[in-house]
């Protein structure tokens, strides 16, 4: 069923922000059992104030996209991959984590109580949806709470960075950390990004798009950005990547080394040495948020290495993005499962 009286937005020019929908979900685990969830229009969460999520950041999050195919069709990407993702965040954080069925059926919940709001298919936007784990039982020693409460809430979007499908330049931060090998960087924990914004703020007042993230222990590696992971195409058609403890395992990335490979790209997983971002011929940023943002340039102590230099996104993040973009809204076959289609 196509979706019914859609909410009237200007949903080409849409931000990458917060706009009030109809609902959310709510569910609340406590006395070792997760109850059967309900449907809210309220914005805000009656919360305790000793609640762990507060004090300690016991908060772990998701996200991911539904979109509207060409034919009316509704599908979300790879939900159960952040299903498990936040499970493995909750663990990090001694959090309880909503199990897979669960996560999954209340996204399904979301989507279909906010239909109006899922963005006409071409026009670039889609229905970013957040579910959000949180520690809302009280304690002032530090420790787990005894109660937990997963939300998910949803909100009509557009791209992550200004332009969309555009280069964006970067600089390597080398005097903020944003995650410790051996911390929870690779959890999507809310502290990760509080960890970050003072990078993110620098970058921008210095006129680039993000901050670059290096490992914290040597300072020699690619990490990621403050909310994408990033990627570099060697002259030899290689996609390379990051295998870092600190960096989030990114669902994209995950599904873009896939079509990488069979687009004849080899795959390379592995540290990533900063002194190799001078050799790429592409670099990109991937993420739920992100897609594939180009990047134009990255600067590191002063010395600029332009992977784009007519403005326009490279011929691999082309491909690549097209790849993608093609299984999210349902144009390329499936073949990996990787497309669940919402009923509305
Ligand atoms: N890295 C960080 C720090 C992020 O916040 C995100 C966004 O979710 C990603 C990477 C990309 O992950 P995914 O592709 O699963 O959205
Ligand atoms: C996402 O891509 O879903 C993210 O979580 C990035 C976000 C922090 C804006």
């Amino acid at each position: 069923m196509p979706v019914k009286d859609r909410a009237q937005l200007d949903y080409a020019h849409l931000p990458f922000a917060y706009l009030k929908t109809d609902a959310n979900v709510r569910y609340t685990w406590r006395a070792g059992a997760w109850d059967g969830g309900v449907e809210t229009d309220s914005e805000t969460l009656p919360l305790h104030m000793a609640a762990t999520a507060l004090h300690y950041g016991q908060a772990v999050f998701e996200g991911l996209k539904a979109y509207e195919a060409r034919d009316g069709r509704v599908l979300c990407f790879r939900v159960a991959e952040n299903a498990k993702r936040m499970i493995r965040s909750a663990e990090m954080l001694l959090m309880q984590a909503p199990p897979v069925e669960l996560f999954c059926s209340a996204v399904v919940r979301a989507v279909r109580a906010n239909q109006r709001f899922i963005p006409p298919y071409g026009s670039g936007a889609s229905l970013y949806i957040r579910p959000l784990l949180i520690g809302s039982g009280p304690r002032i020693g530090v420790g787990p709470a005894d109660e937990y409460l997963f939300l998910v809430l949803v909100t009509p979007v557009g791209p992550y960075f200004k332009q969309g499908f555009a280069p964006t330049r970067l600089v390597v931060e080398e005097e903020i950390d944003r995650a410790a090998p051996l911390g929870v960087g690779s959890a999507k924990a809310a502290g990760n990004y509080a960890a970050g914004m003072r990078g993110t703020v620098k970058a921008k007042r210095a006129g680039y798009g993000e901050a670059l993230y290096l490992d914290a222990r040597e300072h020699k590696y690619v990490d990621e950005l403050g909310a994408a992971n990033f990627f570099g195409i060697t002259r030899d058609r290689a996609y390379v990547t990051p295998d870092s403890p600190s960096v989030l395992a990114s669902v994209t990335n995950m599904s873009l080394r896939t079509l990488a490979a069979r687009l004849g790209y080899r795959v390379e997983l592995r540290p990533v040495a900063a002194q190799e971002l001078r050799d790429f011929v592409e670099a990109g940023a991937c993420g739920t948020a992100a897609v594939i943002t180009p990047i134009e340039s990255v600067t590191m102590r002063g010395a600029t290495t332009v992977y784009l230099k007519d403005g326009r996104p490279g011929p691999c993040c082309t491909e690549l993005y097209r790849a993608l973009t093609a299984v999210q809204l349902g144009e390329a076959p499936d073949d990996d499962g990787w497309t669940e289609e919402i009923a509305l």
